[in-house]
């Protein structure tokens, strides 16, 4: 694959959500040729000015386009946008899925793909708003050598790690999904130990204090818990996202005893269901008050 692809390749960003959004913006800001496209069009408004292009459909976003991106919800909004990609997507392309949607959806991904002919490489990213802004996503890999070699300028674009999960799909989903479990682990503990401290009559801002530069502490408990703290729950990764994801690794670990999953999909299926389902994953707190 990738014959046709010579010097800076093309790109198509199909989803501009979050995180799609932000990662467009880096992609084209480093000079690659770059469409967007987004289901509803009022989130392509602020591409109108450029240097992206904007498409009115997806097969119009994808023709000519060296990688074309994948960033949407979930398996099935990719089901539905790749539908119409696929037969429109130059043979010598590369998909370049960003998604999270799992293991089993990302192996009948690849399969779709290959049986049109179309190379795929399977990119899940860790890291949220801010990251994709910045440019500094870490990117979760999973392709053939020749086919990471081609996508290599757009991936410089968007992450500043790289982790190479395997030389197939679905390796870097299902990285992901341990991932993501960590997230959704860490942000509910710091959401319970902060309620702890405050019904035992403690100022809750003592745990951040008392983590601070200690062994058990992270950037990322700090991040959250202090959003928790302001109650700055603007999205940057929404509630709903990461039960999707608490729910695919379910899914992918039937084997595998599950209290701690089944204990996230509660909390975070109870934030959502208290009114939260689209604030930032910090709203988690919500699910430990009364
Ligand atoms: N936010 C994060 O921190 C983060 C970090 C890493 C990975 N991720 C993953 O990256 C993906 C995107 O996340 P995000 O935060 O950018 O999500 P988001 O802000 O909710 O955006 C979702 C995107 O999917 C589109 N979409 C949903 N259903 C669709 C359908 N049936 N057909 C076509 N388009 C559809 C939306 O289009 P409309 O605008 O038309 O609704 C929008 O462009 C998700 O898989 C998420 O789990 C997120």
């Amino acid at each position: 694959m990738g014959e046709q692809m010579s010097g800076t390749p093309s790109v198509a960003v199909l989803g501009l959500g979050t995180m799609g959004a932000a990662m467009a913006r880096r992609i084209s800001g480093a000079g690659l040729a770059t469409t967007v496209w987004n289901r509803s069009a009022g989130r392509a408004g602020s591409f109108a000015e450029g240097p992206a292009r904007v498409a009115a459909d997806v097969a119009g976003a994808v023709a000519g386009a060296d990688v074309v991106i994948t960033m949407l919800f979930d398996a099935a909004a990719v089901e539905a946008v790749i539908a119409e990609a696929l037969p429109a997507m130059a043979r010598h392309a590369i998909w370049l899925q960003c998604s999270t949607v799992g293991m089993e959806a990302t192996g009948r991904f690849a399969a779709a793909a290959a049986a049109a002919g179309i190379a795929f490489v399977d990119a899940p990213v860790l890291g949220t708003k801010a990251p994709a802004e910045a440019g500094t996503l870490t990117a979760l890999l999973a392709g053939s050598d020749e086919d990471l070699a081609a996508v290599e300028p757009v991936i410089a674009a968007i992450a500043t790690k790289k982790v190479r999960a395997g030389d197939a799909a679905p390796a870097a989903s299902a990285l992901k999904l341990a991932m993501n479990a960590w997230i959704a682990t860490i942000t509910a503990g710091i959401a319970q130990s902060l309620t702890i401290a405050a019904r035992l009559g403690l100022e809750p801002a003592l745990v951040l204090e008392a983590l601070h530069g200690a062994a058990a502490d992270s950037p990322y408990a700090q991040l959250k818990g202090g959003a928790m703290l302001q109650g700055g729950f603007e999205a940057q990764f929404e509630v709903v996202g990461l039960l999707k994801d608490v729910r695919l690794a379910r899914e992918a670990t039937p084997g595998m005893p599950q209290h701690l999953l089944a204990a996230l999909d509660e909390l975070y299926g109870a934030a959502a269901d208290g009114g939260a389902a689209h604030a930032d994953i910090a709203a988690v707190w919500q699910a430990f008050q009364d």
